[in-house]
């Protein structure tokens, strides 16, 4: 174990700490807060990150659900509880989350809500998970009506990144992952994007220090702006959507079957985002060309194009699919718009025929 980095997410109800490094899983227990250090342990993992739980639990206190979005369901859900409840469960028990986004939203909404709120520590092992869905709260699974549509915020009480896991990680998922990073650099730090133009490639061959600096700013921007807006109620932690509308809208067309991953949603998406934002006369064309080089030099999807839309698709279903999103309200969309490379804002001045011709022109 080399080189832990400790941040903290400092809110006044639930104070945690982000912890990572290299090799950090074998000595997981020192990162546990004092107080859940003697309790009992459930660990939920997925098919692909059972190895990693095996490392931390004895074989009985582990449940495995299938790897995928599919397991974010009502079904998935209550096996899950069962299990809990099954081998008695108490609230001073404590559940890891050891996966990607998956296993971290759906254990945290089983935490959240048995008996009322269990305590979860959240162990990505994605990077996607490390930067973004680990850290903040946010928990859930989907219904019919679409994703994430039934959660709770349950903070958790630590988070342990350990980036050997990331060594096994498809490269895809990685791109996808690295998506989340240039996020919180396009949303409000230019100099870590300027660093990212600099580092991207060594962050996605999993240098170790350019990944460590990459998952700390991302989780120090993460962590203040959770601070700032832990429910999302006053605007900043909407800024974390950034090209979320439009990715949201992509994966609802493309099924969540696998052809397209969360995160390369949301790099074609901030492209889309930034291409509105040229178009509203908030951001000048360059900045989004030199976006764009920088997703082709790490060979990154940036454009509608790049995903297999089926042809007949019009905007107007697109559309559709972004009125129906969580975060619009009474169908009303607020999108993020950037005025600067580091300098994303909402707005709600958007009219429906500005995003048709935008999709128009892409598609
Ligand atoms: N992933 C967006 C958020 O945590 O608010």
């Amino acid at each position: 174990m080399t080189d832990i980095q400790k941040i903290e997410v400092n809110l006044p109800q639930q104070p945690y700490y982000i912890y990572m490094g290299n090799n950090v899983l074998p000595d997981f227990e020192s990162f546990l807060p004092k107080n859940l250090k003697d309790t009992s342990r459930f660990f939920i993992a997925d098919s692909h990150t059972e190895v990693f739980a095996r490392k931390m639990a004895p074989d009985n206190s582990i449940f495995v659900v299938p790897s995928g979005e599919s397991s974010k369901s009502f079904n998935v859900y209550e096996d899950v509880m069962n299990f809990l409840l099954d081998h008695k469960i108490s609230r001073k028990s404590l559940i890891f989350a050891v996966g990607g986004g998956v296993v971290g939203d759906l254990s945290g909404f089983a935490a959240a809500t048995a008996l009322r709120g269990v305590p979860v520590i959240q162990v990505p092992t994605s990077l996607l998970a490390m930067v973004d869905s680990s850290v903040g709260g946010k928990t859930g699974i989907n219904s019919a009506q679409g994703k994430n549509l039934v959660g709770a915020f349950h903070q958790p009480s630590a988070v342990i990144c350990d980036f050997d896991v990331l060594k096994t990680l498809p490269e895809r998922e990685l791109k996808a992952g690295y998506a989340e990073i240039l996020k919180y650099a396009l949303l409000g730090d230019a100099d870590f994007y300027d660093w990212l133009e600099e580092n991207g490639h060594k962050v996605l061959a999993l240098e170790p220090d350019a990944l460590s600096y990459a998952v700390k700013r991302s989780c120090e921007m993460k962590a203040e702006i959770v601070i700032a807006d832990e429910k999302e109620t006053s605007g900043q932690r909407a800024l974390l959507n950034l090209g979320h509308t439009f990715a949201h809208a992509f994966e609802a067309l493309m099924g969540y079957d696998g052809r397209l991953l969360h995160g390369e949603a949301v790099a074609i998406g901030m492209v889309c985002a930034m291409e509105l934002s040229v178009r509203k006369g908030f951001l000048s064309a360059q900045k989004v060309e030199r976006v764009e080089q920088h997703l082709s030099k790490l060979k990154l999807k940036k454009s509608i194009k790049d995903i297999e839309l089926e042809e007949n698709v019009k905007p107007e279903n697109l559309l559709n699919i972004m009125r129906g999103d969580k975060k619009a309200q009474d169908g009303l969309i607020t999108f993020i718009m950037m005025k600067e490379i580091g300098q994303a804002f909402l707005c709600s001045d958007i009219k429906d025929k500005e995003v048709i011709d935008l999709f128009n022109d892409m598609l």
